[in-house]
């Protein structure tokens, strides 16, 4: 029997309209097109989607991030149905950055878990695999019963830091919630140390970072969190560790969401420099020269040559 021999040549790559650059970088690393499709609105604003190719057979992966507006996430939905009923192999959401992830949990009586039901939602579209990179909560895989792929920034986000040679570099995590990635970040940059904020959420857009568990004296502080929306974590950590006689600061965030505000209030604040990557564009949202973006392209990209090739993926993910 003749063994059937993977192909890039099979697989079909779709952008919605969440992230244009980023799905056009990906299909560069990969050398293939971007595939054909109408992602539109009706006159009525509803979101109207063709598929301009034939996807009968292929295995299809379809990038899109769903920050807010949630029309990025009904726009995935729809997509998936399309190509789902246009007879495709395979379907992989390629989530860059998985909104609606900040509710994973019941906190408080009468609370959603937003992220189960939005994992539901891209299962029952028709996804049968799911990319992801940097979940708010790596747990976040189990709200899926299908092959879920976790992707991490931590070695491109290490690399940048490692190079700039800090003296005495502090790796701090502005909350509880941030330990395990900053400590992952910290096995990346030689010689430095840890500290952490026990850090008390106000209200959406204000943070208490009173309390720090380690030293920063003297030292350059990285703060390291998976995503800025108002910034006021940050910042508040940044002043913090200030206070307490660091030299300098550094943020790194994996997801540059940027609410309202937040790039004015980045602009004035104490940070030396804010390291982000392109999981939501770079728009005028963040015309920052704070701001330095980093790209998921050959990440994400290299993720969907090996699910594609049937090669091994978790080399992308696994940390050391
Ligand atoms: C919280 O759980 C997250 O890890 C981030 O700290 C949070 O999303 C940052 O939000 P903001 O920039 O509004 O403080």
């Amino acid at each position: 029997m003749i063994k059937e021999v993977p192909s890039l040549r099979e697989a079909k790559l779709f952008s919605g309209n969440s992230n244009p650059v980023l799905a056009k970088d990906i299909a560069d690393y990969l050398k293939l097109p971007l595939s054909e499709a109408l992602v539109s609105r009706f006159p009525d604003e509803e979101i109207q989607v063709r598929c301009l190719e034939n996807v009968r057979g292929k295995d299809v992966f379809i990038v899109q991030s769903t920050f807010s507006p949630a029309e990025n996430l009904f726009e995935l939905l729809i997509m998936m149905d399309a190509v789902r009923r246009a007879s495709a192999r395979t379907i992989c959401a390629v989530v860059p950055f998985f909104g609606y992830a900040r509710q994973d949990r019941k906190t408080k009586s009468r609370e959603p878990i937003t992220a189960k039901l939005v994992a539901n939602l891209i299962t029952v579209a028709g996804a049968t695999r799911v990319i992801s990179v940097d979940l708010h909560a790596g747990q976040i895989q189990g709200f899926f019963d299908i092959p879920m792929d976790n992707l991490t920034v931590v070695k491109i986000l290490g690399k940048y830091f490692r190079d700039k040679n800090l003296k005495k570099p502090v790796v701090v995590a502005p909350d509880v919630g941030a330990v395990q990635r900053a400590t992952d970040f910290a096995k990346e940059i030689p010689g430095s140390t840890q500290a952490i904020f026990v850090k008390k959420r106000l209200s959406p857009e204000e943070v208490d970072t009173s309390r720090l568990i380690g030293e920063v004296n003297g030292k350059s502080v990285i703060l390291v969190d998976d995503a800025i929306h108002t910034g006021g974590t940050l910042i508040s950590a940044a002043q913090e560790v200030l206070k307490r006689g660091a030299k300098e600061v550094y943020a790194t965030a994996v997801h540059g969401v940027f609410a309202k505000d937040s790039v004015d209030k980045i602009n004035n604040s104490p940070l030396k420099e804010l390291v982000i990557t392109d999981t939501v564009p770079s728009t005028e949202r963040q015309p920052s020269e704070k701001v330095t973006v980093l790209s998921v392209a050959p990440l994400v990209g290299e993720a969907i040559k090996r699910i594609i090739l049937h090669e091994s993926v978790s080399e992308l993910f696994e940390k050391d």
